[in-house]
């Protein structure tokens, strides 16, 4: 699949993981110049390089989102690298299994969960919405794509802090398209749903990817390419009347009365 994006320059965070490389790719393979940032240095230096062994340009940058310091740091290392940037994907998030671990309801959780969870996923996200559109507001031209999730959605008896903090990423990505549509930028945020990735499915208890897998209306769960393809659709100037929305690729685990996926076999003889 190509989305003709010859020339244009492409940043993506958290892109040494598995969603994140994805799109890395599909977007190098439509012809963008690739940003892959992450905390993880060498995993990063590993997808660039791959990239560049294919024919694609790319390179590596350290980031880390929790720091204001680090964001700038990585816009102005593109600017010097490309004098340009088009797209901008902001994917990167604090999965770590012991923030995942310790996510819990409300009345469980820890204040510094709460924030550790924001300071990344918000505020993080947020410094790197703004310090982009201080580079494409000049050029008046230029995509943001903030990555979400289904979970900010539905109320849910686990992660109440990543989904609230996923909520803020949504409405912030509705402010961005109002305040900057008439300049060029467009910004939409994408909302996976379960999606094949080791973080994603590592430590996931039997019972919820049992009852998520149930949920799905597509006969299986997502990879991370399902996720990237919407991304770099985004991206393109083929979705160019697209802006302020927030679009799950989810298999329809979002828009249905949860357990009625499960009733089409009663109602309709549709086995599942
Ligand atoms: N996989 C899923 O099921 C799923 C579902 C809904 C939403 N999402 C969202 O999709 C995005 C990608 O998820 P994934 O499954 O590919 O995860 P992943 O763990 O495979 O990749 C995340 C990447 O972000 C990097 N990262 C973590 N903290 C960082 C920081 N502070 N600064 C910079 N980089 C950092 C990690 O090193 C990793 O490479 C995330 O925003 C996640 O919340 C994923």
């Amino acid at each position: 699949m190509h989305y003709e994006l010859e020339g244009k320059v492409a940043l993506i965070t958290g892109g040494a993981g598995g969603i994140g490389a994805a799109t890395c790719r599909i977007m190098a393979e439509s012809g963008a110049r690739i940003v892959v940032a992450d905390i993880a240095t060498d995993r990063a230096e590993a997808v660039a390089a791959d990239l560049r062994a294919s024919g694609h340009e790319a390179i590596a940058l350290t980031l880390d989102l929790g720091s204001e310091d680090s964001i700038r740091a990585m816009y102005r290392a593109t600017e010097a690298r490309y004098g340009r940037l088009d797209i901008v994907d902001n994917n990167a998030a604090l999965l770590t299994a012991d923030q995942a671990q310790r996510d819990g309801d409300i009345e469980h959780m820890r204040t510094d969960d709460w924030d550790a969870a924001f300071a990344v996923n918000t505020r993080g996200t947020m410094i790197s919405c703004r310090e982009a559109l201080r580079l494409m507001t000049p050029a008046r031209r230029g995509v943001i794509i903030n990555t979400a999730s289904n979970l900010a959605l539905q109320g849910n008896v686990i992660q109440a802090a990543y989904s609230a903090s996923k909520a803020a990423v949504i409405q912030m990505t509705r402010a961005i398209a109002t305040s900057h549509g008439k300049l060029g930028i467009r910004c939409n945020a994408v909302l996976p749903g379960l999606t094949g990735t080791p973080s994603a499915l590592a430590h996931l208890p039997a019972e919820l990817r049992e009852t998520v897998e149930e949920e799905t209306l597509t006969p299986g769960l997502g990879a991370p390419e399902d996720i990237a393809h919407l991304v770099a659709f985004l991206a393109s100037d083929a979705a160019r009347y697209i802006t302020g929305q927030a679009m799950a690729a989810d298999g329809g685990t979002s828009v249905h009365v949860p357990g009625y996926a499960r009733l089409n076999r009663f109602f309709n003889g549709v086995a599942a």
